[in-house]
């Protein structure tokens, strides 16, 4: 099967002007997402995650800004659109859900309505179909009762039913795209495993292309096809799930999966490796991760590495360590 391509982001970077410099909180990334497909962005907290994710639909706040690269929707570069023009893409074409739902829904509108409102904004419908639809939407989500929910407000419903009320409502408007940023981190682990299982069911029924962003590896192993991890604003490792779970490659991916819980319990955070993440707004010579690496180099101190595609280009490293290593068992075999 080929895969067919929905988004592409090259090179884009994100910057804030602050008292202390210029904070670069997303500096040239690159993400393809497909069709039907789930790409999951891992990292520690603070590592770009989700200015990443609000920098694909443009709603960075001020004064943060998108500086360079470009974000290319069904071939449409997203950059070059006006707000007006955005408004379409998200209400359409590109949805997204948050960690925390309270904050996105309105806790005095009952959730039909809201539903009922979303889709009539962006499909254009009356009052009735509408409202037949939210309900729709509602069952499809696995809302029991769903004519009895619609007519609850926010403060009713459980932190796992307000999570399905904003996949029901980010799903209104058939998406070619969906962002998920943390969007189980705050739910216990029962619950979270059945929103993840939900979202699947969405995806293979919609052909979706999803990108999960989350802390936590062990969700990545059971939600996404291909994963990206980040540190500092970059992407220092991409792979299929499998490949990274198998043989990751770069010291922070190994080091992450060291610290994956092997039993899981509610609160499971990534435990952190030594030291943390830089701030964005520090000039780096070179890597990025050189001061947190046990198998750091003088040269890693000295020029930043480039994520470099390998085995026609399966996967991607920025490792000058990893280059090296690579290239000896390349001469070995060759
Ligand atoms: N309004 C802002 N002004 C300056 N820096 C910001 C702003 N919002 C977030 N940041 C910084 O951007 C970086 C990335 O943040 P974020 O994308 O939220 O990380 P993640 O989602 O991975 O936890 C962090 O260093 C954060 O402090
Ligand atoms: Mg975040």
């Amino acid at each position: 099967m080929t895969q067919e391509k929905i988004l592409e982001i090259n090179a884009l970077k994100t910057q804030f002007k602050t008292k202390k410099g210029i904070a670069k909180v997303v500096d040239g990334i690159d993400l393809t997402v497909y069709k039907g497909e789930t790409l999951g962005i891992v990292g520690e907290s603070g590592c770009g995650k989700s200015m990443t994710s609000l920098s694909i639909l443009k709603l960075i706040p001020e004064p943060g800004e998108i500086v360079e690269g470009s974000i290319t929707l069904n071939g449409e570069n997203l950059i070059k659109k006006t707000e007006k023009e955005m408004r379409e893409v998200r209400g359409n074409h590109i949805s997204m859900i948050f960690q925390e739902p309270m904050t996105s829904l309105n806790p005095v509108i009952s959730i039909g309505e809201q539903i009922a409102e979303t889709i009539r904004q962006h499909q254009g419908l009356g009052k009735k179909e509408a409202n037949k639809r939210a309900i729709e939407m509602l069952e499809l989500v696995g809302i029991p009762s769903p004519e009895r929910r619609a007519k609850q407000e926010p403060f009713q419903l459980s932190g796992g039913m307000r999570q399905r009320v904003m996949i029901a409502m980010s799903m209104a408007c058939n998406p070619e795209v969906l962002i998920a940023d943390e969007p189980t981190t705050a739910l216990d682990v029962t619950v979270q495993s059945q929103i993840l299982k939900l979202m699947k069911n969405l995806q293979e029924k919609l052909n979706m292309g999803i990108i999960f962003i989350t802390h936590d590896l062990g969700v990545v192993a059971e939600t996404c096809d291909n994963v990206a991890v980040m540190y500092a604003g970059e992407i220092i490792e991409q792979s299929t799930t499998e490949e990274l779970f198998k043989d990751p490659k770069h010291p922070y991916t190994k080091g992450l999966l060291n610290s994956l819980p092997k039993i899981y319990e509610n609160q499971d955070k990534l435990v952190a490796m030594k030291g943390n993440i830089p701030s964005p707004n520090v000039e780096h010579k070179g890597c990025k991760f050189a001061d947190r690496c046990p198998i750091a180099q003088p040269e890693c101190l000295e020029s930043r590495p480039s994520l470099l595609s390998y085995e026609n280009g399966e996967y991607q490293v920025r490792c000058f360590v990893y280059e090296k290593e690579h290239s000896r068992k390349e001469e070995s075999y060759g």
